[in-house]
């Protein structure tokens, strides 16, 4: 498959509540966000449940440290 729906298809959710894939997460963070609720705000979102924050700091971290993506 290829198009729109390709790169859909190997997003991963980190978010549940507002739809938001790893990939809008990095974005954000490229963008400058450096904290998780500039995340969501890069995002156009806010948090709601939380449950994605812990995920969200870990990528925060990752970009500070350099670390791979995978
Ligand atoms: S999963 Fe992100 S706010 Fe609920």
């Amino acid at each position: 498959m290829n198009g729109p729906d390709r790169a859909l298809e190997d997003a991963v959710y980190i978010c549940l509540c507002n739809g938001i894939t790893d990939r809008a997460v990095q974005s954000a963070i490229e963008a400058g966000a450096s904290r998780p609720c500039e995340v969501y705000q890069g995002c156009g979102c806010k948090a709601q449940c939380g449950s994605c924050t812990p995920t969200i700091l870990s990528l925060l971290r990752d970009a500070r440290e350099g670390a791979p993506r995978t």
